[in-house]
């Protein structure tokens, strides 16, 4: 039977990390600068997760794969914040576009409106969610068996995530998506313009119609 640690070492051997090409910019109110460096820290989490992935496959090479060797385990521990650290960078850029309309629509409006009342009552409790201090990430997700649509919050990347809900809508409310743009008492302003830049074409393309 194959140990994780073995299969780890498979997956390194077979498959990297590697960056995507967003080709975002101009957008309206986040500046190239703060999309320029969190481009640069988004790259960070795919050679971390890389490293981190190879030095469990040496660790287990070397026969140092064990539950007690305090350097596997604080590795092991640290392999899904990195992960989700690129997977939730890559669905928030993908979801941001310079081509936005601001205009929310499809399916998803929808749903948002039956499921709040109205689209401003979901955005409304969506924003609330953003404005909640500590870094993290606001998402709009759907669960998979039942449709069933939500906000929630994710602290840092790793604590809160729901399982088996599709991410739908997702802000990075950490600092660095918007200190360089905004101080932290304007972060209300900066998530107005994540609305303003939201490409909901991609939003609904997430959703699950039934
Ligand atoms: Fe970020």
């Amino acid at each position: 039977m194959l140990s994780t640690a073995t299969i780890l070492g498979k997956i390194v051997s077979m498959y990297k990390f590697t960056e995507i090409e967003f080709g975002l910019q101009n957008l309206i109110g986040i500046s190239n600068k703060t999309l320029e460096e969190h481009f640069a820290l988004y790259k960070g989490y795919i050679d971390n997760a890389n490293t981190l992935l190879e030095q469990i496959d040496l660790l287990s090479t070397e026969g140092l794969a064990k539950p007690k060797n305090p350097q596997y385990t604080s590795m092991v521990r640290r392999l899904g914040w990195e992960i989700n650290g690129i997977k939730l960078h890559e669905l928030y850029f993908a979801n941001l576009t310079q081509h936005a309309t601001g205009e929310p629509g499809g399916n998803l409006l929808k749903q948002l409106a039956s499921g709040w009342g109205n689209f401003n009552n979901w955005q409304k409790e969506f924003t609330n969610f953003g404005l909640m201090r500590g870094p993290g990430w606001v998402i709009l997700a759907q669960d998979n068996r039942s449709n069933f649509i939500t906000n929630f919050f994710v602290q840092e990347h790793d604590v809160g995530l729901l399982i088996e809900f599709t991410p739908v809508i997702v802000m990075d409310v950490w600092e660095h998506a918007y200190l360089i743009d905004y101080s932290t008492s304007l972060k209300a302003e900066y998530i107005r313009m994540f609305f303003t830049n939201l490409n909901w074409q991609v939003a609904n393309s997430r959703a699950l119609v039934r």
